[in-house]
């Protein structure tokens, strides 16, 4: 097994020299953008994105706020409608699970739960440590002797509580931020400064010992685009993936958060695409687990706008999708009723953002389309 490992990683190896080398990709020389596809209109009764994604082996989920949907069945029905998965966008975060010490409170999670398996589908749990949406003891009682009991009781008990019940762990989200000099270009969380590096080895076993059945997922933002500050993620998280599998760190998956920008002119289609085969390369299956595309960056005009982040979405998930270790997609909500991109990167014309396949009348607006005819285009898995 090692030897296979060891194989496995050589080739990333290579990869790793090849993206250094690379330097700040452009878009490829003599790369013709691919002709325009005719973009399927969303119809009443048309099958729904994730029937479409899985007639191809693939899944169509959704970030879903527990609070809002509570009062919003009309949406509770478009998210059924369209989604074979979804993910708690802030109810199966620490502050959410244990507020105070020794105290959990999984009503919220539960309530998601039960939503999904009424509605026959699946559970990402999102997230298990994360330098955010972590109550305010935690880290008032995080030093380097309490570390590794808090972080691998917490996972234990959390796991244990919904155990063969999730069908995904973002087990560590948004670890890298090279600017921080750390080791392994990993962001100076507290986790970090406790426990070192370890406390990523710490998380996947405690995941993998509580819940076997659910991916272990390393999730990531900031992977997209041919920019220096990019490139630098790129080549941190092959690196970080390779040095975690050396040391046998049970990580299955990553997940890359897409958090796309229809202003942003660097995408390397090519690169984006050789990212991804270099992560399938060392035997990881990849998701893509938050799209959305802000347009703030964009003028005011509504159709324009939709078509513009439509485009951007189909030219990102033209150089994903295709790869057969990707697993499926999920956007960060379903509808532009609500985004954190409006609070996060606020227009400043003031207008709402429309970031999300539906609009805030959950309507399927163009981004909802390129979602479906990507899915209709894919190979079957
Ligand atoms: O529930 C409380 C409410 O009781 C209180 O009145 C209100 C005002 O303080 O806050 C509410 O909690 C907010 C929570 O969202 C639920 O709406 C938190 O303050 C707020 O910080 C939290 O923001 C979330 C953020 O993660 C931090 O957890 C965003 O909605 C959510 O979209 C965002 O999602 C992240 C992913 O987890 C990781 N990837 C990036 C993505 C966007 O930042």
């Amino acid at each position: 097994m090692v030897s296979t490992r060891r194989s496995l990683l050589a080739g990333s190896t290579s990869a790793l020299a090849a993206l250094a080398a690379r330097g700040a990709g452009a878009t490829t020389p003599g790369s013709s953008p691919p002709l325009p596809r005719p973009i399927p209109v969303a119809a009443p009764g048309q099958p729904g994105l994730n029937a479409r994604a899985a007639g191809k082996g693939l899944f169509f989920g959704s970030a879903v706020d527990d609070l809002q949907l509570q009062g919003d069945p009309a949406l509770m029905a478009r998210i059924v409608a369209d989604c074979g998965m979804v993910v708690g966008e802030s109810s199966f975060k620490w502050e959410a699970l244990q507020p105070q010490p020794g105290h959990f409170n999984y009503s919220r999670a539960d309530a998601l739960m039960r939503f999904a398996a009424k509605n026959r589908m699946r559970v990402r749990g999102h997230t298990l440590v994360w330098h955010e949406a972590n109550p305010p003891w935690l880290e008032a009682t995080l030093t380097p002797q309490s570390g590794e009991a808090l972080l691998t009781g917490y996972i234990a008990n959390v796991c244990g509580h919904f155990r063969g019940k999730i069908a995904h762990w973002d087990v560590a989200n948004e670890v890298l931020h090279p600017e921080d000099k750390q080791p392994l270009g990993l962001r100076a969380t507290p986790w970090l400064k406790a426990l070192g590096p370890r406390y990523l080895d710490l998380a996947f076993h405690a995941a993998a010992e509580a819940d076997p059945g659910a991916l272990r997922v390393l999730n990531e933002f900031g992977v997209d685009y041919a920019l220096p500050w990019q490139e630098k993620r790129r080549v941190a998280m092959l690196t970080l993936l390779q040095t975690l599998l050396m040391r046998g760190v049970p990580v299955q998956a990553v997940g890359l958060q897409a958090h796309l920008n229809a202003a942003e002119t660097t995408l390397d289609q090519r690169g984006l695409a050789r990212f991804v085969a270099d992560i399938a390369g060392m035997g990881l299956k990849v998701i893509v687990t938050e799209l959305d595309v802000r347009d703030d960056g964009l003028p005011a005009d509504i159709p324009s706008r939709d078509e513009a982040v439509a485009e951007h979405a189909r030219a990102w998930l033209d150089a994903v999708l295709p790869h057969p270790a990707v697993l499926g997609v999920l956007t960060w909500g379903l509808s532009d009723k609500r985004s954190w991109l409006n609070s996060k990167f606020p227009r400043p014309d003031g207008l709402p953002q429309r970031p999300l396949p539906l609009d805030a009348e959950l309507r399927p607006k163009p981004l909802w389309s390129t979602i479906a005819g990507a899915f209709d285009a894919a190979q079957a898995r």
